[in-house]
C-alpha cells in the first residue's frame, strides 16, 4: 500500500536522484517554458549517497497549498512551483476526463508539500533537479497521472526532466514552440556500465556567486561561443557521446567529458561580464586529472564542473582506491575532521614516487572538505513505508524534519 489515508488525508512519498551532466545544459531560448539552445546528456546519481525525499498530501481539510523545503515554509507561488502544480493538475483533469474516472482525490483539494535533501543544499549539487523531479513525481503518483512527467519536470528546472530517469539520460531540446518535443529519454539504464564510478569532490560549501539561471541569460545575451557552441559543437558531441556510453568506451566518454566541461566554463568566460565558477582548487584538479592520465598514457579519470567549484570525477572501479590517495596526497584532509571519504566504500591502495613526481603538484591542504563516493543509479522511486512520510496525520511537517 503506497498511499496512507487517515483523517481524511491522504499522502505519497517518493525519492529522486540527482544527475550531473557530460554534455552540459547552457542557454534558454524560452524563458518560461524552459526550452534549452543545446541537447544535454547526464548520469544519474545513486540515491543511496545523494536525493531529495518529497512528502504531498491533499485533503479537503486543507485551507491553502504549503510547501516546507530542508525545514522551513517557504512562499508556494514561486512561478516555477507553480508550473509544475498547474501542468500536474492539468494532466490529471484530462485523464479523469479522457477515461472517465471518478475519483477518490478531488482536484479542488489543496496540497501540502513536504521535501528534504540527504546532503547539503549549499554544496552547490545539483539540488533543484532532484527538488523538482521529486515534486513533479510525488504528485504525479498523489493524483494517478502518467505520461511525459520529463515535460514538466523541465518547467521546474532546466536539468530536473533528466532526474526523471536512472541511468544515462538525454535531454532533447526539441523544436517545437510549445515545447512538447522538449523531453527527457533514458539512453541506458543504470546496469548499463556496472564498472563507473563516480566521485563529488566538495571544494567549497559556499553558495554560488551567480545562479544558473540569471548566469545562463547574461551569456545568451552576450556570447558568440555560446551561439557557437549550441549549433555547432554539441549536436555532434551528442552523438559521440551515446556512443561511447553504448560501447562503454570509458577514454572516449572521458575526454568527451572534459572537453564539454571546458567548453561550458570557456562560455562563461565569453559572457560579458565573465562569469568564474571555478576556483584554484579546480584548477588544481584539473591538472591532477591531466597529470595522472598521461602518467599512465590513458584516459582513466575525468572531470567536470557545473555552475561551482565542486569536482565531480568519473572513472572505473579498479581506480578509484589509487585515485582517492592521490587526492588525499595533495590535498590533505583535517586529521581530526569527520571522515574524509563518505559513501561507498574505497579500498586500500599505495602510491608509487614515480606517480607522486609526476604530478608534482605543491599540497594545499584542506583544498577538498570530503569526497562523496558513489555510482550510476535508478530514477525516481515510491517509498513504501509510511513512517517515513515528511508529513504527519495532520499533513504538517514531522518534528525532524
Ligand atoms: C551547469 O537546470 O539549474 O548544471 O533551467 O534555469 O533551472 P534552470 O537551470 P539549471 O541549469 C543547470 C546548468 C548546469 C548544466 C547541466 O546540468 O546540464
Amino acid at each position: 500500500m503506497q498511499e496512507t489515508s487517515s483523517q481524511d488525508v491522504t499522502m505519497i512519498t517518493c525519492t529522486a536522484p540527482v544527475n550531473i551532466a557530460v554534455i552540459k545544459y547552457w542557454g534558454k531560448r524560452h524563458e518560461e517554458l524552459i526550452l534549452p539552445i543545446n541537447s544535454s546528456l547526464s548520469v544519474t546519481l545513486h540515491q543511496d549517497q545523494l536525493k531529495t525525499t518529497t512528502t504531498v498530501a491533499c485533503s479537503r481539510h486543507f485551507q491553502e497549498d504549503r510547501i516546507w523545503l530542508n525545514g522551513k515554509e517557504e512562499d508556494i507561488n514561486q512561478p516555477r512551483i507553480q508550473s509544475c502544480l498547474r501542468e500536474i493538475r492539468r494532466l490529471a483533469r484530462k485523464r479523469r476526463s479522457d477515461e472517465d474516472l471518478s475519483n477518490d482525490i478531488s482536484l479542488a483539494h489543496r496540497v501540502h508539500i513536504c521535501s528534504v535533501n540527504n546532503f547539503p543544499t549549499a554544496a552547490g549539487l545539483a539540488s533543484s533537479a532532484a527538488g523538482y523531479a521529486c515534486l513533479v513525481y510525488s504528485l504525479s503518483r498523489l493524483f494517478g497521472v502518467d505520461g511525459e512527467l520529463s515535460l514538466v519536470a523541465r518547467q521546474g528546472s532546466g536539468s530536473a526532466c533528466r532526474s526523471m530517469y536512472g541511468g544515462f539520460v538525454q535531454w532533447k531540446m526539441g523544436e517545437r514552440q510549445d515545447g512538447k518535443d522538449s523531453l527527457a529519454e533514458q539512453v541506458e539504464p543504470e546496469s548499463h556500465w556496472p564498472e563507473l564510478r563516480v566521485l563529488v569532490l566538495v571544494v567549497s560549501a559556499e553558495r554560488k556567486l551567480v545562479g544558473s539561471t540569471s548566469g545562463m541569460q547574461t551569456s545568451v545575451k552576450t556570447s558568440k561561443l555560446l551561439k557557437h557552441r549550441a549549433d555547432c559543437v554539441v549536436p555532434g558531441r551528442m552523438e559521440e557521446m551515446i556512443s561511447a556510453i553504448q560501447r562503454r568506451d570509458f577514454a572516449a566518454f572521458g575526454e568527451l567529458t572534459m572537453k564539454d566541461s571546458n567548453q561550458f566554463h570557456a562560455t562563461c568566460l565569453d559572457t560579458y561580464p565573465p562569469i568564474f565558477y571555478l576556483n584554484d582548487i579546480s584548477q588544481k584538479v584539473i591538472s591532477l586529472v591531466h597529470r595522472y592520465n598521461q602518467h599512465y598514457q590513458d584516459t582513466r579519470v575525468t572531470y567536470t564542473f557545473d555552475a561551482g567549484p565542486n569536482a565531480v570525477i568519473y572513472t572505473l572501479e579498479d581506480h578509484v582506491p589509487e585515485f582517492i590517495q592521490v587526492v588525499r596526497y595533495f590535498f590533505p584532509p583535517e586529521t581530526n575532521g569527520g571522515e574524509f571519504v563518505k559513501g561507498l566504500p574505497v579500498g586500500p591502495a599505495s602510491l608509487s614516487e614515480d606517480l607522486k613526481t609526476a604530478i608534482g603538484l605543491e599540497p594545499v591542504p584542506k583544498g577538498i572538505s570530503y569526497i562523496i563516493s558513489t555510482k550510476v543509479g535508478p530514477g525516481p522511486c515510491v517509498v513504501e513505508d509510511p513512517k517515513l512520510h515528511l508529513l504527519n496525520p495532520e499533513g504538517l511537517p514531522k518534528k525532524s524534519t
